[in-house]
């Protein structure tokens, strides 16, 4: 068996693969299917200081190899978070990482004092890239000036390893990518959903009631496997791969592309167990492959 763990940014994972935010509750929901304890980390579910209703339906749509989301950040705000959430998954023998959003800068810094007295807390992923909200999210992801604005600001207060969670719906990724860790990043993810849309031809409606939402999915792989392999050349910083993770060969191609770590997302409404088999199936890559160490893996691109 190969040695799994990775570092990120100073937090060490017992191994590579981690939840997509978003995609998996906070963590009780996948108990019937999985052992969280078994992933390199769980990354919950977007969450806000105040209780969300997030977007109105139809909010999901399926697409050719993919799926649009524009569920608008729904949770139920970080006070019901501590009280009923927190207590369960602290126990969890693994890393928590919440995705932290805000309608403004004041918002996720207040977020993020919240969450720096949460012990079983192991690190935030500063969500800059939601594309379903009016304020906040990829408003923040797609213009380097409100980018830096709350990086900087949440850095100042944050006491935990900082992951910035970077938006797909840009011209050079790697101009946010440098900025993040120029502005203290511990470590970068990448990438969040693209902008899309769904139209019915029988009604000519839109599918989703917010007209645009994010794709994700196998759809998304070859741009996410792009960026990753851009933002791994530009920065220093860890790169947490993101982007129709289906399988342990999917991850091992992103962490050949230059990724630490992956988030296996859109795989897990498909199959529960998907970023636990990753992990086996890593292992077993790892195996094939004469690889002693997962970390020796990354950015082994031959490109000749
Ligand atoms: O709509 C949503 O809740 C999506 C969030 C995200 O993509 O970060």
């Amino acid at each position: 068996m190969a040695d799994l763990s990775v570092d990120i940014g100073g937090l060490k994972l017992k191994n590579p693969v981690m939840t997509a935010s978003g995609t998996c509750g906070f963590g009780p929901e996948m108990e019937p299917f999985i052992d969280p304890s078994d992933l390199g980390a769980l990354v919950v579910k977007g969450t806000t200081l105040k209780n969300r209703d997030g977007n109105p339906y139809p909010r999901m749509a399926e697409t050719p190899s993919g799926m649009l989301n524009s569920v608008g950040l729904q949770n139920k705000g970080i006070d019901y978070f501590k009280e009923f959430t927190y207590p369960r998954i602290k126990k969890y023998n693994t890393s928590v990482i919440i995705n932290v959003n805000g309608s403004t800068v004041e918002d996720y810094v207040e977020l993020t004092e919240i969450i720096n007295d949460l012990d079983g807390i192991d690190a935030i992923e500063l969500n800059i890239s939601c594309p379903n909200v009016k304020m906040g999210g990829m408003v923040f992801g797609t213009h380097l000036p409100a980018a830096e604005k709350v990086i900087k600001a949440v850095r100042k207060v944050c006491k935990k390893s900082m992951m910035v969670k970077l938006s797909p719906n840009v011209t050079s990724i790697t101009d946010f990518a440098k900025l993040a860790e120029a502005e203290g990043a511990d470590s970068i993810s990448l990438i969040n959903t693209l902008l899309g849309m769904a139209v019915d031809a029988k009604t000519r409606k839109p599918v989703l009631s917010t007209v645009t939402g994010g794709l994700s999915g196998p759809a998304i792989k070859p741009v996410a496997l792009r960026m990753v392999w851009q933002v791994a050349a530009a920065v220093k910083i860890p790169v947490i791969g993101i982007g129709g993770i289906m399988n342990a060969t999917d991850a091992a191609e992103f962490m050949i592309a230059g990724a630490t770590a992956v988030q296996v997302g859109t795989a897990m409404f498909i199959e529960p167990t998907a970023a636990v088999d990753i992990v086996k199936g890593l292992d077993k890559y790892l195996d094939d492959y004469g690889f002693d160490k997962a970390t020796d893996l990354i950015s082994t691109l031959d490109k000749q």
